[in-house]
């Protein structure tokens, strides 16, 4: 076999690398699964060009080339609901979206809070088309009633812990789960919503719970859990990360810590920046049942004033495949959560972009070098001699979201219908093209 000097070429793309500060039009070389270079047109690297064969070059006028987006919030389902989601097929959509790195949480069947299943994940997503995290439990079978073997499951490479789909009730054990967290050097990120004051609600509480009739989960669940959390940050000096914050009040609690200086980063959902409890009252979906619920308009521009000013580091997805036997049935018995690989990118350009919130460098940041520094992950820039992950973006195309299109092995999304602009067109993982559109 031929040996050229690249690889792969992706040429006249718009080159977005928040990391590097690099926004122009720009030639991505790839050599060895490598970034080998990102550069200007000039006589030698057109004579470098010369021999390269047509199918390793990726034309990319009139689209965006950025580090391969990172979502460091995915449920995959595997082991135990792969009816639902597999390593594979999450991964699949995730090259769908744009995605060439995604962190998994720990809410499966056994639940990953040991070493066995850290790897049983790991070695499943050996060679699939995105590159997997593993986040562990904080408390064995997110139960919160005892710590996980956190040195254990570090060991094994888990990047962070979390109980996800549960808040760890018991103050005590956050405080030991920051402590040790602390001595791994890895982040502790807490879904915060306090479960008293949620036992059993299905949606926000607000005049639509009211009207509807369903039980309430109250903005204040998630504000205390917020504020008792960064009080123990800062006791403890720990590393720890909010997700899917979604509260006015929360928002604002955060963004008081870090200017204290507290070591605390968030995330924000699109569908908590897109979505609003009125929606639910507008059609019977049990999709748009999620935890944390959808709130209200002023939180959500809370959230949006969160992402604009930097108290939301991260945008990530809470991807929570579900089949359609689970969630065909009343709206308080169906589980809670929707699928966002595949339609995140769509809606930061729609709702964030389009509507003049954020420019593109500030979104690609919250999707790439964000969150691969809270999380120590290895890409988020196209930086030389990193791994040849790379999205290039579509931002203009106008599509609509359709059930029959997700590569997702769930469909359970809420925005099946709506039209969206800006698209993943290639995903490039480690120099392999894993998604062309
Ligand atoms: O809506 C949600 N679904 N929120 C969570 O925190 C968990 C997730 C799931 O696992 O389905």
């Amino acid at each position: 076999m031929t040996a050229y000097k690249y690889d792969l070429v992706i040429k006249n793309g718009q080159v977005i690398d928040p990391a590097l500060g690099f926004g122009k039009k720009a030639f991505v070389l790839i050599k060895d699964g490598l970034i080998v270079g990102v550069e200007q047109e000039t006589a030698t690297l057109k004579k470098n060009l010369k021999n390269i064969p047509e199918d390793k070059i990726i034309d990319a006028s009139d689209m965006l080339v950025v580090p391969g987006l990172i979502d460091v919030h995915v449920h995959l389902r595997e082991p135990g609901r792969e009816y639902a989601e597999t390593i594979e097929s999450g991964c699949r959509a995730a090259a769908a979206g744009g995605f060439t790195s995604i962190c998994c949480m720990p809410n499966t069947s056994p639940c990953i809070d040991n070493q066995e299943t850290v790897k049983f994940v790991q070695d499943r997503a050996h060679n699939s088309d995105a590159r997997v995290y593993v986040f562990g439990a904080i408390t064995k079978n997110i139960e919160g009633k005892e710590l996980a073997e956190i040195g254990d499951l570090v060991s094994v490479g888990v990047v962070a812990i979390t109980d996800d789909g549960h808040y760890v009730q018991n103050p005590d054990i956050m405080r030991r789960a920051l402590q040790y967290s602390k001595m791994f050097n890895i982040p502790v990120a807490q879904h915060a919503e306090d479960d008293f004051l949620c036992a059993g609600g299905m949606m926000n509480e607000s005049f639509q719970s009211t009207r509807l009739g369903i039980k309430p989960r109250p903005a204040v669940a998630e504000e205390i859990a917020v504020l008792r959390d960064i009080a123990l940050a800062r006791v403890t000096g720990a590393r720890l990360h909010f997700q899917h914050i979604t509260t006015k009040r929360a928002v604002d609690a955060i963004r008081r810590a870090k200017q204290e200086g507290i070591s605390v980063t968030a995330e924000a959902t699109p569908h908590h920046f897109t979505l609003t409890d009125d929606e639910i009252g507008k059609e019977f979906n049990t999709n748009l049942r999620v935890n944390p619920p959808l709130r209200t308009a002023e939180d959500r521009q809370a959230v949006i004033e969160g992402l604009i000013d930097g108290t939301i580091d991260c945008i990530a997805t809470d991807h929570a495949p579900h089949s359609e036997e689970e969630k065909d049935c009343e709206f308080d018995q169906a589980p809670a959560g929707m699928i966002g690989l595949e339609t995140c990118l769509g809606l930061v350009k729609s709702q964030l972009i389009d509507k003049g919130y954020l420019n593109w460098a500030d979104a690609v940041r919250k999707m790439t070098i964000n969150p691969a520094r809270i999380f120590k992950l290895p890409g988020g820039t196209l930086a030389s001699g990193r791994p040849a992950d790379i999205t290039v973006i579509d931002p203009n195309r106008k599509w609509k979201v359709k059930a029959e299109n997700f590569k997702s092995k769930s469909k359970n999304s809420p925005f099946i219908g709506r039209m969206l602009s800006g698209q993943a067109a290639v995903t490039v993982l480690g120099g392999r093209v894993v998604y062309k559109r």
